[in-house]
């Protein structure tokens, strides 16, 4: 069954239901929980890349006052290697393409015992932890821990060993072989051939990672910061070896992850230790600094994109290849092709991404990973060619639309790229545009105007859900999901709503929980899909049951549900489902897609650069709430105009460290540096996609952006930047 078309309450603007918690302060993330008999942990580092600790001297640290305890490798408790997160390729199927399997572990460091040895792997390790009865205890007795080191060689430099990339890494996208992309871009009538690189970029979320973990006998509980709780539960009972039903994980707010809080890194583990030795609960916080070693980045990339075509525009060859920094610990590798598998129609493709092992920390993934950076080069170069070409930069991309899934040739579930060209271009004025470089003014400033595309794969994972309705008439629909600011909660009460017949104020969703049924993962622009899905399908049960009840009638006018229950004299009626995708909908390749247009000014003398406007037009398949689904849309439009002008992690290569490790030096966007954004939300009915016909849009709103910016520029000042982020001193 499927959720109709034009229905009164889904894709309504409404406000967030959670959102009078949040600005009230009443909201409690993870860090504000606060048991009796509460004591604090802090992290020890270690401040090389690569070696083994000779020693460890803690005498001082444990004299310490109030210190309980001081935990390294020589007195951890032993626990079982925690499993990673599973990995799959296919499109909808496997981590972040539809979700990990129910019951896998997410251990972020899978090559890595947390404090398991004196090896070290990159700076910013943690290697100990301080237990005390306060914080500021806490972290005197860390700041006391004296460690001596064995230093071996360290490489810490992606482009320096960009030699020795490998394979490495199962979460590499798929290599893709079409054609013969290198005999034809041989024989191409036009062609570009250019490296792109983009560097490191940290998640910084405004909540810092933090848990609250706390033992009584063989069990565990966890307030934690987490976008994956089951997940987080898995890992941590098959590390203990206690069955998984003893873990209890919850994560009601987050504030903030974007694929930061999606596995279970290393302080979970050290809060797990600390409360197990010292046998009172535990909190441990991450301070900003340390958020930037052992939480996951994006990691710097390196990218060949080689593009032929014929003299009418019409590719003949892709190649896109290139590298990542991964390192041994992780599995975790910048999938930058990925998109290039589903954005163009061209006969011939080579595209592999490859990672080279450094001395650095853990990358994860991060709003759109691949996609995002991949996205970058790719249509840059799409610009590039379009200049060489001599042809209008939409032109180019019209005539390589692709009308079927360009590698595996499957039909689309529903594609509106066009419309998103077209009624973007329309707001924007593209028409105002003049291709040449340097023709636009408004006095000191050049003005230019650029565009790219966007694409991300519409995911769908299983997920259970459950339904109850009281005697009041009050309904509680249940799903172990999150909720980092996305909205999540305000549209499965739509759904929910809309499918029982009932008003929006008589249904609460509880999630963020493991006693609640269980969810996947929330990333990779699932969660709507996902559990909108499963909310659907409970919200059906429970109306099938209701009507049952009712004699197998539709309530008649003026009777309620509650009545129906008085009359029966009952006090609840449930329903609980497991929502698992259809094999159908893989006979279909689903994608959201997008178009993104920006305005620039830059100072012809300062090489500033100021946007003037961005526009983002957008075909995700239903809109469940007009209002946050166009939140999620500019918030990704801003992270983007971060990574296109600002974002960068640096990274000493001599000594291995990143050193602007603080929200002073790495620059985000502030409300100064976001320009007029124009949203539009194309119109889309995908009835192949999934029951519900939503494809995600968490992520596409941030791909495409930095391009069109980079394109922009170039059309304003001639300057073509490969390397993000756009700074004065590349345009000078
Ligand atoms: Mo995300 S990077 O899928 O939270």
């Amino acid at each position: 069954m499927s959720l109709p078309v034009n229905l009164p309450m889904i894709g309504k603007p409404r406000d967030r239901v959670d959102a009078r918690v949040k600005v009230t302060g009443a909201a409690r993330y993870a860090a504000e929980n606060n048991m009796k008999g509460l004591v604090h942990a802090v992290v020890v580092s270690s401040t090389i890349p690569s070696g083994r600790i000779k020693s460890i001297d803690d005498a001082a640290a444990k004299k310490s006052p109030g210190v309980l305890a001081v935990i390294t490798y020589q007195n951890v408790p032993r626990v079982n290697q925690p499993p990673a997160q599973p990995t799959g390729q296919s499109e909808k199927g496997g981590q972040q393409s539809g979700g990990p399997p129910p019951d896998s572990g997410n251990y972020a460091e899978p090559h890595l015992l947390p404090f398991a040895d004196a090896n070290i792997h990159y700076v910013g390790q943690q290697i100990a932890v301080a237990v005390a009865e306060t914080l500021e205890q806490a972290t005197h007795a860390a700041n006391l821990v004296r460690v001596a080191y064995d230093e071996t060689p360290a490489k810490t430099d992606l482009l320096a060993h960009r030699a020795e990339a490998t394979d490495k890494g199962s979460q590499q996208a798929p290599p893709i072989h079409v054609g013969d992309a290198d005999t034809a871009f041989a024989s191409a009538a036009v062609k570009i051939d250019q490296t792109y690189r983009t560097p490191y970029q940290h998640h910084n979320p405004m909540e810092a990672h933090s848990v609250v973990a706390s033992w009584e006998g063989n069990r565990l509980t966890l307030h934690d910061s987490s976008q994956n709780i089951f997940a987080v539960r898995t890992t941590m009972a098959k590390a203990f070896g206690i069955p998984k039903e003893n873990i209890e994980v919850m994560s009601p707010f987050v504030g903030g992850a974007f694929g930061s809080k999606g596995s279970t890194w290393p302080h979970v583990f050290a809060a797990a230790f600390a409360t197990y030795q010292v046998k009172r609960p535990v909190k441990l916080w991450l301070p900003r600094k340390q958020l930037f070693f052992t939480n996951g980045h994006r990691p710097a990339t390196e990218q060949r994109v080689a593009l032929g075509a014929n003299a009418d525009g019409k590719l003949v060859s892709i190649i896109h290849e290139g590298v990542s920094q991964g390192n041994d610990v992780s599995d975790y590798n910048e999938r930058f092709t990925r998109p290039t598998r589903t954005i163009y129609a061209c006969p011939n493709i080579r595209a592999a991404n490859k990672v080279v092992v450094l001395n650095v920390a853990s990358g994860t993934y991060m709003r759109a990973p691949g996609e995002n950076v991949g996205m970058f080069a790719l249509e840059s170069a799409m610009d590039e060619l379009a200049e060489a070409l001599k042809m209008d930069p939409i032109a180019l991309r019209l005539a390589n639309y692709a009308e079927d899934d360009p590698v595996d040739h499957k039909p689309w579930s529903s594609k509106s790229l066009r419309q998103c060209y077209q009624q973007g271009a329309e707001r924007i004025g593209w028409s105002r545009r003049n291709p040449v470089p340097r023709s636009m003014r408004d006095g000191r400033w050049l003005i230019g105007m650029g565009m790219a595309s966007a694409t991300y794969p519409a995911h769908r994972a299983p997920a259970a859900a459950r339904a109850r309705i009281d005697a009041s008439g009050n309904v509680v629909v249940s799903c172990g999901t999150h909720e980092m600011g996305m909205g999540t909660a305000t549209v499965m009460q739509q759904v929910a709503s809309e499918t029982l017949g009932v008003p929006f104020e008589t249904i609460r969703f509880e999630y963020g929980d493991t006693r609640l049924p269980q969810a996947p993962i929330s990333a990779g622009s699932l969660t709507a899909a996902t559990v909108g899905t499963a909310v659907f399908q409970v919200a059906n049960e429970l109306k099938r049951k209701l009507v049952e009840l009712n004699g197998g009638q539709e309530l008649a006018a003026g009777d309620t549900y509650g009545a129906l229950l008085h009359r029966h004299y009952l006090t609840t009626v449930e329903a609980q489902i497991d929502a698992k995708p259809d094999p159908e909908e893989a006979k279909y390749a689903s994608h959201s897609f997008g178009a993104q247009f920006a305005e620039v000014a830059v100072d012809a003398d300062l090489g500033i650069v100021r946007l003037r406007r961005i526009v983002g037009a957008f075909a995700g398949g239903r809109i469940l709430n007009a209002k946050t689904a166009h939140s999620q849309f500019y918030g990704g439009i801003v992270q983007g105009i971060g990574c296109a002008l600002l974002e960068q992690t640096r990274l000493d290569a001599h000594g291995g460290s990143f050193t602007n490790v603080n929200l002073g030096e790495y620059l985000l966007p502030v409300n100064a540096d976001i320009p007029p954004i124009d949203i539009i939300m194309v119109e889309e009915d995908d009835p192949h996609v999934n029951p519900i016909g939503v494809k995600g849009i968490g992520e596409i709103g941030i791909i495409g952006v930095a391009p069109a910016i980079a394109n922009a520029v170039y059309n304003a000042t001639g300057k073509r930047v490969r390397d993000l982020p756009i700074t004065i001193d590349k345009l000078l």
